[in-house]
């Protein structure tokens, strides 16, 4: 057998490494490392009798699962709550989390389920002051709620009520007081972590654990988590604005494609069943937007990308980009440079999804150019045009997935012109205008003269 060789991991981003470091190299946080645990060796003296093969695995019982009644959330899960099941809600402070959780509380309730709500942030008055705005009486006996931060006392409370499931709001301002570190930090994090998750394990229920996310991004604590946890779900947003999307970025029990669609009203979040138009500013042709269709899951949004193009004097033009990839913006600068020809390097370029969203998908890839070039040429695009592509590094126009199904709904959304990748079979979509290019210059070409 190979020596196994020890090697160390941060546990606030991951980094792995042979050597101890007292600070992280990578993310630069104190006393992160710990010996990584080594790889599964299966040892038949355990291993017989757990074995089993597929089809005994299939003929057994599927996980049960709890349905939440809020449709998007149970959609995002998968089909409801996992019995057993560890879930990590993270998001900005300020997001939603706690009224999306009390929500779903209030929902359970009202299915006969018991629900303990641990606020560790906020006093129990404070909690009811937001369940009375939400309108969550009805079964509200079935909710039980303490403000508590020393998680044994929580959890010895918990396993002496008759619960469904537990939510602790939030896992970095809970503690253990064997631990002498401040809550929040990671050894509390994971330790805390720990213990919920082995709760959840034991009772069989479902557990909620809110997890703030710093400015970059992380959950504090974070990777740590997302390995122990069997679902994390990230709730986002532009604060400004009143939607937010609720998107799985790892789930055990279910596709991590699907997105759910909230609006924050005066009276808490609202699911959102037709998100379509919501992510459009409305303003029809001014320079510098360009609107594209996302498929989130099985759903096709239409989004609208804005970008905006500014003369720089310094030799290090800035680029910013919002709800877009960044190392993909700086991809698509250098095909527009020198593919197209376009001089960057000499402009400032900052790009941004409206409503908040964040995207990975790689038909973005054109309605972002355009938006560029439409910045850069102050040229504006005609209110209903869309466009539908993956740029190459050639510079050119690529096929993506699910080409008619984003045409239908930019189609049902008004939108009649549609500049989308050359392919072999004709397209047709109602009375839509199907403009295909192979590159990129073409398609910037063909907006001039349709100007
Ligand atoms: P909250 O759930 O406290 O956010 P988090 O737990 O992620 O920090 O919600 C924060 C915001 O939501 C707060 O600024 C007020 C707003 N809000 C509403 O607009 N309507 C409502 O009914 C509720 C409960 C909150
Ligand atoms: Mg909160």
């Amino acid at each position: 057998m190979p020596k196994y060789k020890v090697k160390y991991i941060c546990q606030n981003c991951g980094y792995e490494s042979l050597k101890w470091f007292g600070s992280c190299p990578q993310c630069g946080v104190w006393g992160s490392f710990v010996e990584k645990a080594p790889p599964l060796i299966l040892d038949h003296t355990v291993a017989e009798g757990s074995i089993s093969t597929l089809s005994e695995a299939l003929a057994g019982e599927e996980e049960s699962r709890i349905l939440v009644g809020i449709e998007e959330f149970d959609r995002v899960l998968g089909g409801g709550l996992v019995k057993g099941s560890v879930c990590l809600l993270g998001g900005e402070p300020g997001i939603g989390k706690s009224t999306l959780l009390l929500q779903v509380a209030g929902s359970l309730s009202s299915r006969g389920n018991k629900i303990l709500y641990v606020s560790a942030e906020e006093s129990v008055r404070q909690v009811a002051s937001r369940a009375r705005r939400l309108g969550i009486f009805s079964d509200s006996d079935n909710i039980y709620m303490v403000s508590e931060s020393d998680l044994d006392r929580v959890l010895e409370m918990a396993r002496a009520l008759p619960i469904d499931l537990i939510v602790i709001d939030s896992i970095q301002t809970v503690k253990v007081s064997s631990i002498e570190t401040i809550p929040g930090s990671l050894p509390q994090v994971r330790e805390c972590a720990q213990r919920v998750f082995s709760f959840a394990k034991d009772r069989e229920i479902p557990a909620f654990m809110v997890g703030h996310v710093t400015k970059e991004g992380a959950i504090a604590g974070p990777k740590l988590l997302e390995h122990l946890v069997d679902v994390v779900l990230y709730f986002e947003g532009d604060k400004r604005t009143q939607y937010r999307a609720l998107r799985a970025v790892k789930n055990r029990y279910g596709s991590t494609l699907e997105v759910g669609i909230f609006e924050m009203t005066s009276k808490g979040l609202e699911e959102v069943k037709d998100p379509s138009a919501i992510f459009l500013s409305g303003l029809d042709g001014v320079p510098g937007a360009a609107v594209g269709v996302v498929m989130e899951g099985e759903r096709p949004l239409v989004v609208e990308v804005q970008a905006l193009v500014a003369p720089t004097f310094f030799p290090y033009p800035k680029r910013v980009a919002q709800g877009f990839d960044f190392n993909r913006l700086q991809l698509l600068i250098a095909v527009l440079e020198k593919r197209v020809g376009i001089p960057l390097g000499k402009y400032d370029v900052y790009l941004n999804i409206v409503g908040g969203l964040k995207s990975s998908d790689p038909a973005l890839d054109v309605p972002v150019c355009c938006a560029i070039f439409s910045s850069y040429r102050e040229l504006s695009i005609k209110g209903d045009g869309v466009f539908i592509g993956e740029i190459g590094l050639l510079g050119e126009v690529r096929p993506v997935s699910f080409v008619s199904r984003r045409l239908s709904e930019a189609r049902r959304l008004g939108f009649r012109v549609a500049y989308i990748p050359k392919v072999g079979e004709e397209l047709k979509i109602g009375e839509m205008e199907l403009k295909s290019f192979v590159f990129l210059k073409e398609m910037f070409e063909s907006m001039e003269e349709g100007r």
